[in-house]
């Protein structure tokens, strides 16, 4: 297949109605944070336990059409001996990898950072390929002031998501761009809008410079929010209304898919939000999820490490897709009232 076919079917794979992304690609001392709230040691076997629990989930490719996973998990074996990838492409999930290394300060502008990682990254697409991702993320992290994120920040980082969505385009890679603004801060909702439209702006014109096909992406943003340490915590109202205004005023329609990151909301929020935007009205684009916590706090919580709670833990993703499938449709309410 030419490079053109593979990524259309690849977006065509992941981009369903009602379906979304599981981000299971914690980083090693990220995991290590998550394990810790249940008091489990980060072992590499303990790591991929988790992950064969989260992907063995019976019935996860109903609500899930890709997952995202860290190098690691790539190249690590379920329970029964199929490599990870394999086992999701068996269940309809796409795999995917977190292909950024990170987030470092950026030089000489205090309080702002830049993702690493391009360096070998097409020799790294290769081996990747061959384990069987299908797909690939690259995060790029804002921090909120009243000063911050700089103008430099925000243009040094959309070159380096654009620089690495034309590598993985190459490769036949679909790229995720992820740029998220985060919701630490005391800012205002307001501003979360104007750092918002300024850093998705610089992103497109980005793409667009790095010559990246629009029809072979995904874009991965953070929701309009009010910081977490603001007095007034934003309604769901709001952070639909504020959002989609943004994301109309800057993502082109030729983008098929936007996919949330859940940043810090609770998974009862994240839902919430998600569905509130679907009942906006017509969107240009398919608005979905592509959550880590909101959809792993409940089954870890619930796993803690014992194989005896496996199920009930796979129970747990599952209820989090399921309302997060609903959403994805605008129809979360009704779903509620099932569970
Ligand atoms: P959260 O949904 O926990 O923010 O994680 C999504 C993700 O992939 C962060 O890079």
């Amino acid at each position: 297949m030419d490079t053109r076919s593979e990524l259309q079917a690849t977006i065509k794979a992941m981009v369903q109605p009602g379906k979304g992304l599981l981000a299971a690609d914690e980083s090693g001392p990220t995991i290590a944070k998550r394990f810790k709230t249940i008091g489990l040691e980060s072992s590499e076997e303990n790591r991929r336990a988790y992950r064969n629990l989260l992907l063995t989930t019976p019935g996860l490719g109903e609500f899930v059409s890709g997952v995202i996973l860290y190098e690691e998990t790539l190249g690590q074996k379920a329970d029964d001996g199929t490599p990870f990838p394999q086992l999701a492409a068996k269940n309809g999930i796409v795999p995917g990898i977190k292909v950024d290394l990170g987030k470092i300060a950026l030089a000489l502008a205090p309080g702002d950072e830049i993702t690493e990682g391009l360096d070998g990254l097409a020799r790294r697409f290769v081996d990747y390929k061959r384990q069987g991702a299908r797909f690939a993320k690259w995060r790029a992290v804002y921090n909120i002031t009243a000063s911050l994120p700089s103008r430099l920040a925000i243009e040094a980082n959309a070159d380096s998501l654009a620089r690495y969505a034309a590598i993985s385009q190459e490769a036949g890679i679909v790229p995720i761009v992820e740029p998220e603004v985060l919701m630490d801060g005391e800012h205002t909702i307001e501003r979360s809008a104007e750092v918002t439209e300024a850093v998705l702006h610089a992103v497109f014109h980005a793409l667009h410079r790095h010559r990246v096909v629009l029809e072979h992406i995904l874009l991965k943003p953070s929701m309009v929010i009010a910081g977490s340490e603001h007095a007034q915590q934003s309604s769901t109202a709001d952070i639909a209304a504020y959002t989609v205004r943004v994301l109309k005023r800057t993502v082109p329609s030729a983008v098929p898919g936007i996919v949330f990151l859940s940043g810090g909301q609770s998974p009862e929020e994240a839902t919430a939000n998600l569905d509130a935007m679907n009942r906006l009205g017509a969107l240009p684009w398919n608005l979905s999820f592509s959550y880590g916590r909101a959809l792993q706090e409940p089954p870890l919580q619930a796993w803690k490490g014992e194989r005896s709670h496996v199920e009930q833990a796979q129970q747990a993703l599952l209820k989090r897709a399921r309302l997060n499938s609903a959403a994805a449709l605008g129809k979360y309410e009704a779903a509620q009232e099932k569970s």
